[in-house]
């Protein structure tokens, strides 16, 4: 029977502890930190996910037998290393890449590299610095509006500019080496724009074989029909109707398989979730971005959608048979709903007591944002909770989604109504 220590703490872990806690191998599951919704399905336990020596001692005084990793920090920063190079835990399986493999994620510059050795289709790029940017400035001009600017580093979700002149692109690239994202963009990707339909694709792989799990598309931008800012993801949807069998095949062919091939190649442990970040241009995926881990708000929906038991799964990334293994995904349609703090993702007030979750019948509540204040759940965070339904078809999980979310109640609640519209 398994111990697991799940670490992270927003609605993506939440999704995760809610699908392991369901597994029939499971004794015992603690989440550092969690949220108030994790505190449903298992243990939470008070650590940070940066503490590497605290969760070092608690997995090895409290038997953890596995270590699932939801965010990609502390992977960036090397926990699953950190975890091999002691003999109290260096046995112990990690579900979440290397330091080195999590460079896909920690680096652009890395993993568009890594892409251009593997013949991996993505935009057109180059890679500047503080001694070289005159020539960077020079490479903008020859690119066609908007332009692409990206940190090479981890900027919390907010490295990527898209710039509509040449004239604020030059700045803009001068302004990020100069330390616009701190150490982040001291490197700075200029790449072709790429225009399409995102779509999300994950993949769990052991290091050799690996199994694709239901795709899913998110809705990054703050106001209805992708207006306004950025955020951390407003919604999402799986399965994604363009995501078809034969576009698929090419997801696999020319995406998947040469990057696990081409970290099995240059030797690089990788053990967890790859995210493939793709565009679809005219019929042809490509690759945005990787992720060293599971999406937010996308495992909201992925994990309503995988059937198997997923701790089986981790045993085969764990062992390195994860071929024995099958993937079984349930035919309905998820979609996933966030309700986030008024103001987000500017400035928001956090601390609002949050009502009418247990009124909740027809939908999953995942917790994002939240906090168990003196037994009341409080608003703790930007993106708050997560309102993730199954439907024969999306528009009646939508339908689902959007009427369980008038039931639950906190100071300045807003949502995108207009979730999966686009598809
Ligand atoms: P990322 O943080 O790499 O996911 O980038 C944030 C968002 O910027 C992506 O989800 C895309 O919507 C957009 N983006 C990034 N790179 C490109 C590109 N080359 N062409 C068009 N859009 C892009
Ligand atoms: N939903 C996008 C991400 O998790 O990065």
């Amino acid at each position: 029977m398994k111990r697991i220590l799940l670490l992270g703490s927003g609605g993506r872990e939440h999704a995760l502890a809610w699908k392991i806690a369901q597994s029939k191998q499971v004794e015992k599951l603690f989440i550092a930190p969690g949220n108030a919704g994790t505190a449903n399905v298992g243990e939470n336990v008070n650590i940070a996910v940066g503490d590497f020596d605290k969760i070092r001692d608690f997995v090895a005084d409290n038997g953890v037998n596995m270590v699932v990793v939801g965010p990609e920090v502390p992977l960036v920063a090397g926990i699953t290393d950190f975890l091999r190079a002691d003999d109290r835990t260096k046995d112990i399986p990690v579900i979440g890449p290397s330091k080195a493999g999590a460079e896909l994620e920690g680096s652009k510059d890395f993993a568009k590299a890594f892409m251009l050795r593997h013949h991996i289709p993505t935009a057109q790029y180059r890679t500047f610095d503080g001694t070289t940017v005159e020539e960077g400035l020079r490479f903008l001009e020859t690119l066609k509006a908007p332009y692409v600017l990206k940190a090479d580093g981890l900027a919390a979700g907010k490295g990527v500019l898209i710039v509509p002149t040449l004239e604020e692109a030059k700045k803009e690239f001068k302004d990020m080496l100069g330390g616009m994202f701190g150490n982040a963009s001291a490197k700075v990707v200029i790449e072709e724009f790429l225009s399409g339909i995102e779509c999300s694709v994950f993949v769990l792989t052991d290091g050799r074989h690996y199994k694709i799990l239901p795709e899913a598309k998110d809705y990054k931008r703050i106001g209805e029909h992708d207006t306004g800012l950025n955020t951390g993801g407003m919604g999402s949807v799986s399965p994604v109707p363009f995501a078809t069998k034969e576009w698929m095949q090419k997801v696999e062919d020319r995406i998947i398989k040469p990057t696990v091939d081409g970290l099995a190649e240059e030797g690089i442990d990788y053990k967890g979730f790859i995210f493939f970040g793709l565009i679809n241009v005219d019929g042809e995926p490509m690759v945005i971005e990787y992720n060293c881990r599971m999406g937010d708000p996308e495992t909201e929906t992925v994990m309503l959608r995988l059937k198997s038991d997923i701790v089986d799964l981790f045993d085969g990334v764990a062992n390195g048979d994860l071929d024995k293994y099958v993937v079984e995904t349930d035919p309905r349609a998820a979609v996933c709903v966030m309700l986030v703090s008024g103001g987000y993702p500017q400035k928001y007030v956090k601390g609002y007591p949050i009502s009418g979750l247990d009124d909740v019948e027809g939908s999953i509540v995942f917790h994002s944002g939240t906090a168990l204040k003196d037994g009341q759940v409080v608003t703790a965070g930007g993106r708050v909770i997560a309102v993730s339904s199954y439907g024969r078809d999306k528009e009646e999980a939508l339908q689902k989604s959007f009427q369980e979310a008038q039931k639950i109640h906190f100071q300045d609640k807003y949502f995108r109504s207009d979730i999966g519209q686009d598809l």
